[in-house]
């Protein structure tokens, strides 16, 4: 189905209040495929989005954004300790871990209650509480934008990094995600060690894919907004990755400056300590503002533009290269 001047205000968690030229939702991967050989889409440029949790619109649309509502969940395949489950891109992220944790299928329990759809899983690799999504795919379909073509992408052929995957660059614009298949475990192997995921799991009793659901829903509630009360689009920053002699030579400075390993040399850091120690925890600038529970996420009070949000992400990334001189870059991506 195609709209014109269609509104974006419901398709964005942050909440900007802006339009498209075109919109264009398809139900089949027939209907995408032959959607895309059409003058419009030959003519424009072409956005696909998810839930939208994870753009920030700056001004109207000048183009199609496309917008999957393919909605199964098929078995593909399974062995003695695998299930490979086939999820089409418009299945909405949390119901697919809520139908896992269902059928005792682990492996995304811990990716409970991210925003967004499942298409949107693979191209950045969400990730949450010591697992990524990387971790679970096992193949990603996409249909290709210039010929129509089908293609099988393999987990090594993604080049997933954290956050980060070869649809953000070489492919970038060259494909959408039709299918994500997920390889989980029939006998789940539960993977607890985040900071204190463990202690908070144990405090419910027995640990299970259930317990573990309710624990992570529970803290990201207490840390998170919930977009349909406050817009905003989750971690606005990505934590950045420094050489760790850099961190460490930074850390006897500030001894209290947590950092992750992430290879032989390299660390991350974490966004949310450095913004919070710029005094930027709860700062609201008009319509924006600093979440008061968790400073990597910045809100729209309601009304705000991209470009202020823009502006005040600028502040931020300014204060914390001149305390610390790292360089925090957005995970939201700008439209
Ligand atoms: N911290 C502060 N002040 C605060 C909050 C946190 O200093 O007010 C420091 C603490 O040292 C804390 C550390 O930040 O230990 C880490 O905080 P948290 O556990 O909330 O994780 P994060 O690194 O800030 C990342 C992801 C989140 C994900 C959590 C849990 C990114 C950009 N963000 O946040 O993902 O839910 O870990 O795994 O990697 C998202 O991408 O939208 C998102 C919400």
């Amino acid at each position: 189905m195609l709209y014109e001047n269609y509104s974006l205000l419901h398709n964005n968690t942050f909440g900007i209040d802006v339009t498209t030229r075109y919109f264009f939702e398809y139900e089949t991967k027939e209907e995408l495929q032959s959607f895309l050989q059409s003058e419009i889409a030959k003519k424009n440029k072409l956005l696909p989005i998810g839930g939208g949790s994870n753009l920030l619109f700056l001004s109207d649309f000048e183009g199609v954004i496309l917008h999957s509502q393919l909605k199964e969940i098929e078995i593909e395949n399974e062995d003695e300790d695998f299930i490979f489950v086939k999820v089409g891109s418009g299945v909405v992220w949390d119901s697919f871990v809520q139908h896992c944790v269902d059928n005792g299928w682990g492996g995304v329990e811990n990716l409970s209650l991210i925003p967004g759809e499942v298409g949107a899983s693979p191209v950045q690799n969400i990730g949450a509480y010591g697992v990524e999504a990387k971790d679970l795919i096992y193949s990603v379909e996409v249909v290709s934008i210039k010929d129509s073509s089908v293609v099988e992408f393999a987990n090594s052929d993604c080049r997933f990094g954290y956050r980060d995957s070869v649809f953000k660059h070489e492919l970038k614009d060259k494909f959408i995600v039709v299918s994500v298949t997920f390889q989980l475990r029939k006998n789940p192997i539960y993977n607890l060690d985040y900071q204190y995921l463990k202690s908070e799991v144990e405090k419910r009793g027995d640990c299970s894919l259930k317990t573990i659901r309710e624990t992570i829903i529970e803290i990201r509630n207490s840390k998170l907004p919930l977009p349909e009360v406050l817009g905003s689009a989750g971690s606005f920053f990505m934590n950045p990755v420094v050489e760790k002699d850099f961190a460490l030579e930074l850390q006897k400075k500030y001894p209290l400056m947590p950092f992750y390993p992430l290879s032989e040399t390299s660390v991350k850091l974490s966004s949310a300590w450095l913004i919070d120690q710029c005094g930027w925890k709860g700062k609201r600038i008009e319509n924006v503002g600093v979440y008061e529970k968790q400073p990597l996420v910045l809100v729209n009070f309601g009304g705000a533009s991209g470009k202020e949000v823009v502006s005040l992400a600028e502040e931020i990334q300014q204060s914390v290269f001149e305390k610390f001189k790292v360089k925090i870059k957005p995970e939201v991506i700008f439209v």
